[in-house]
């Protein structure tokens, strides 16, 4: 697609996944056409994509973080949100660059619900992820009732004497707070797919819903296995991202192949601390 075509309003991008690198491939959607970024870096940490993307020095991937945040950002709406993946290692220095940027809203914790089994002996066991929240500016779409955690039966009944009767926030579930208590995808779970670092549906899926409004578009600069497009197609949203490895692409293709009617199941729940 050229340049021209591009700004003149083109929707080719829409509900696609782009194997190519994300540095080049965010110059196909027009700026202000994203409602969200999902975004899920390399950590800095040497994972194994299959490529040398997670090979960097510190240096050099804090340099490649900021480059790749600034083609991106162009890309949101001005009521548009970001969501990105980080670990303790380097989220300091990231959210500090960010927040240059954008209004920091939320850091959230993911906690992996990692078994107690060995672990560090000199140090504490990481077993969360951290996640930044972030918005453009003060309209940015949230939709709270979206994401609300019902109360379960046990507490309603408590709060059943006549002064909490009809008592709106009974009735719609309280906010979700910002620990977010998920199990990993360990390799017997049924959403896991062959990449090493996939991350739950019920964790995009909120965000999703959270702050990307229905029939508007997320975008996933690293879709590993596709779980952000997976999540935008269950919750009624468009999709659009880059992979760089082809054999995640295909797993990509699959599973959105396999989604047939599916439609967002989690966010109630589980969720809940
Ligand atoms: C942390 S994983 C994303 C996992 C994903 N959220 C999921 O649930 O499966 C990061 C992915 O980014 C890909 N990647 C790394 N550098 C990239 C780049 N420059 N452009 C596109 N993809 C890239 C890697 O191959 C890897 O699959």
């Amino acid at each position: 697609m050229d340049q021209h075509s591009m700004q003149n309003g083109r929707t080719d991008w829409r509900n696609r996944i782009y194997c190519e690198d994300a540095l080049h491939g965010l110059a196909r959607i027009p700026d202000g056409a994203i409602d969200l970024i999902v975004a899920d870096p390399p950590y800095g940490l040497g994972k194994d994509y299959g490529n040398d993307s997670d090979k960097l020095d510190a240096d050099a991937y804090l340099r490649w973080m900021q480059h790749w945040v600034d083609a991106a950002l162009p890309k949101l709406k001005p009521s548009g949100s970001l969501y990105i993946f980080l670990t303790w290692r380097y989220a300091p220095e990231i959210f500090v660059m960010l927040k240059q940027r954008m209004t920091m809203m939320n850091e959230i914790i993911w906690d992996r619900r990692v078994p107690s089994m060995g672990g560090s002996t000199r140090s504490f066991s990481s077993v969360h992820d951290t996640i930044g929240f972030f918005v453009r500016q003060k309209g940015y779409y949230f939709d709270l009732d979206a994401i609300r955690i019902p109360y379960d039966a046990e507490t309603k009944k408590a709060r059943s004497r006549s002064i909490f009767v009809g008592s709106k926030w009974l009735e719609l579930g309280y906010n979700p707070k910002d620990v977010w208590s998920v199990s990993r995808l360990h390799r017997e779970h049924r959403e896991r797919a062959d990449h090493p670092t996939q991350k739950p549906l019920e964790i995009v899926e909120r965000m999703v819903k959270a702050s990307c409004p229905p029939g508007g578009v997320v975008l996933d600069p690293f879709m590993g296995s596709g779980t952000t497009a997976v999540a935008a197609r269950r919750c009624g949203r468009d999709y659009v991202g880059f992979e760089l490895n082809t054999e995640y692409c295909e797993i990509i293709e699959q599973r959105l192949a396999a989604l047939g009617g599916d439609a967002c199941g989690y966010g109630q729940t589980a969720l809940a601390l």
